[in-house]
């Protein structure tokens, strides 16, 4: 049978990559997004509760409702923007969901979509499976900013959406009020739709406060904010997050959504509806992720790898050019092979393979693994 692809140029991505070679070579892997520690044991034991009480058949296709409005509340105390929990949040299962699922709903073939490059690697082909054009701007290395001026001089009268990530996968680098402000006049008038992917709200370090869309009521009109459980409650296996949108926009989302995935799981909605009550079970995350990123940046100063600020995420990069002038694939790949630590190479991120010869590091791991990757790294000579 012959099927002529919608997404010829996906192979195997390099985290499945990476992935199998650290398996091979025993390494400790500092590559893939996702905790090492365990998550809460308050949340899994909620979870147990809920399913013993008998909280397992479908919930509505928008989400649980208590949940739903738990996290108005959350919005309306961190962000003071009002949102009706009816209306205007559907939970998903998963951030890249809900990505998903917002450009499916709005895009028509030959819409154009400014995307951020190095950009989350499901971007590309959600835009490009649509039929629509992805219009790719650099981030300005080293520390990753928007140009703005280069925004607007790509815009066109096809532009129907901007995407945007903060705390940004795999830079780290956050969106400051400068850049709303820039965003506010560049959309103002315009049909451009913006998909704001905030799955590391809260994991923002050094007091510094996340620019959610939410806190703009004039952006969220024309916004989908993507938001992931899992990324931010250290329990990533549970793809589960949620959208928030205008009521008109969110019509349209739970249209795509009520015949795809309709209803997510129950117990872990349940269980969230009562964690997130708790107002610590969110304020406390940012000073968490943060102590591990100082620790891992602490312990890399006995290793030859020049660090770039991390602002939030579970992530860092590292030049290595006072090691080796490869590539950063081949780095990549002989680190794992020879040294048993895997990373991701930032190159992979980016459409036309741009190499500044930096890689990732995800510090979101317990401080074993983080002492077991640095004593590795310390010994290099290669
Ligand atoms: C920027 C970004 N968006 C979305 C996701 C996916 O979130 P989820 O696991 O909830 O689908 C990730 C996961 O790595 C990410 O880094």
């Amino acid at each position: 049978m012959h099927i002529n692809s919608k997404l010829p140029n996906v192979g195997t991505t390099i985290f499945t990559v990476m992935s199998a070679l650290a398996t091979e070579h025993k390494a400790v892997n500092l590559g893939q997004g996702f905790p090492d520690y365990p998550m809460s044991e308050e949340l899994v034991a909620l979870v147990n509760d809920v399913m013993k009480r008998g909280f397992n058949q479908y919930v509505p296709m928008q989400g649980y409702p208590p949940l739903r409005e738990v996290l108005a509340e959350k919005i309306q105390s961190l962000y003071t923007t009002v949102v009706n929990p009816d209306t205007q949040i559907t939970i998903t299962p998963g951030g890249t969901y809900a990505i998903y699922t917002a450009l499916t709903a709005v895009l028509q073939p030959g819409d154009e979509v400014i995307i951020f490059e190095p950009a989350y690697d499901s971007y590309i082909p959600n835009v490009e499976i649509n039929g629509a054009v992805p219009v790719l701007i650099d981030l300005k290395f080293p520390d990753y900013k928007i140009d703005w001026g280069e925004v607007r001089q790509k815009l066109t009268p096809k532009t129907r959406m901007i995407m945007l990530n903060s705390p940004h996968n795999p830079t780290g680098a956050v969106l400051g009020e400068d850049d709303i402000k820039q965003l506010r006049s560049i959309v103002k008038d315009t049909n451009i739709f913006i998909l704001s992917d905030e799955v590391y709200e809260h994991l923002v370090f050094d007091n510094v406060p996340h620019q959610s869309i939410l806190r703009y009521p004039d952006l969220l009109e024309r916004s989908f904010v993507c938001f992931s459980f899992g990324k931010v409650y250290h329990c990533t296996g549970w793809k589960l997050g949620y959208c928030v949108s205008a009521p008109e926009m969110m019509k349209e989302f739970r249209k795509v959504h009520q015949f795809n995935c309709f209803s997510c799981h129950t117990p872990s909605q349940v269980a969230l509806a009562t964690f997130i009550k708790n107002k610590d079970s969110y304020l406390s995350l940012g000073a968490f992720m943060q102590e591990k990123r100082d620790y891992f940046q602490q312990l890399m100063r006995q290793t030859k790898f020049t660090p770039l600020a991390s602002h939030g995420s579970y992530f860092q990069l590292y030049k290595y050019d006072r090691i080796s002038d490869e590539g950063d694939k081949d780095f990549a790949i002989r680190l794992t092979k020879e040294k048993a630590v895997a990373t991701i190479p930032v190159s992979v991120f980016y459409k036309a393979g741009t190499d500044n010869k930096v890689i990732r590091f995800c510090f979101a791991k317990k401080k074993e693994t983080l002492d077991a990757a640095v004593e590795r790294l310390s010994k290099l000579n290669i």
